[in-house]
């Protein structure tokens, strides 16, 4: 532990398991107190077990990200566990995909509920509090992903719900940088954790693939040679958390292994 976050609040929403909770043990192992967010009212394995490795600095709130009253609840709790916020790692997500054709609005409604009214509201509703709060070095991390900076032909919808992270984490990095909040987010390539599961599987089914050969393929052509572990993610999140990252706002920083340069 170096210490970076240390007298720090972070909160984390789809904590549960995969780049989120990587993200909340990176935090905590800097010194941060966490807040950590997920759908199911109970604690997962991965979060109850930093629970008891770290307890007075571990907050399980449930709350789903597309209730906006729960979410105003969720705050108000998140502030009174562990004082004001210092970080929102926005992170709380979903994913599907369909030929465009086949693409239906229950999936649209389902992806743009998540990942882009969740994603905003609860962004919204964390900066309101840090403006109230006037807390220094404050900063917003929306999880955007590569999909956000491209469109493909069997992931519209989820594809536009990233590139929208993209779009609102410049906005508003513009609109509270008078109030010296920075909004930053992170584009992740691919990562190996359970969503990729569920990606796999639906790549098998529409490309007619055998279960794992998806995921095997898409890290062999990662140019440094595999997929992202959430562990690589974890370390862009802290950076952009601490003071080091204090220069830097309204940018999407690629953690990718090198498949998008921009
Ligand atoms: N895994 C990848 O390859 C990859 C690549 C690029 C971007 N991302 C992004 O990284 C983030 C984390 O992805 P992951 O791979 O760890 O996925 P994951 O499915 O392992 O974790 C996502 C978490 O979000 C939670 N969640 C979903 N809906 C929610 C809701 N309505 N309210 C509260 N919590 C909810 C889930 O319960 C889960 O714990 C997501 O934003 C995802 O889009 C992932």
């Amino acid at each position: 532990m170096t210490g970076r976050l240390v007298q720090t609040h972070v909160l984390v929403t789809g904590a549960g398991g995969g780049i989120g909770l990587a993200i909340a043990e990176a935090c905590l192992a800097e010194g941060a107190r966490c807040t950590l967010v997920d759908r199911s009212p109970a604690p997962s394995d991965g979060v109850a077990l930093l629970q008891r490795t770290h307890s007075t600095r571990v907050v399980y709130l449930p709350a789903d990200v597309t209730d906006t009253n729960a979410v105003a609840q969720l705050i108000d709790a998140a502030q009174t566990a562990n004082g004001p916020v210092h970080t929102l790692v926005n992170n709380a997500a979903v994913f599907d995909m369909a030929p465009l054709l086949e693409s239906d609005e229950a999936s649209f409604d389902h992806l743009f509920a998540v990942n882009v009214k969740g994603m905003f509201f609860v962004m919204q509703r964390v900066l309101q509090h840090m403006v109230d709060a006037g807390t220094a070095g404050a900063s917003v991390i929306n999880m955007a992903s590569q999909a956000g900076r491209r469109g493909e032909a069997l992931v519209s919808h989820y594809c536009a719900t990233k590139a929208a992270v993209i779009s609102y984490t410049q906005s508003a990095a513009l609109a509270m940088a008078p109030h010296g909040i920075r909004v930053n987010a992170i584009a992740p390539g691919v990562v190996d954790t359970p969503m990729w599961g569920h990606v796999d599987a639906l790549f098998a089914k529409y490309e007619g693939r055998q279960p794992g050969e998806k995921k095997r393929q898409v890290g062999l052509e990662v140019p440094l040679g595999r997929m992202g572990t959430p562990d690589d993610i974890a370390g862009a999140a802290v950076f952009l958390a601490s003071d080091e990252a204090r220069y830097i706002t309204a940018q999407t920083l690629n953690v990718d292994g090198g498949n998008v340069m921009s």
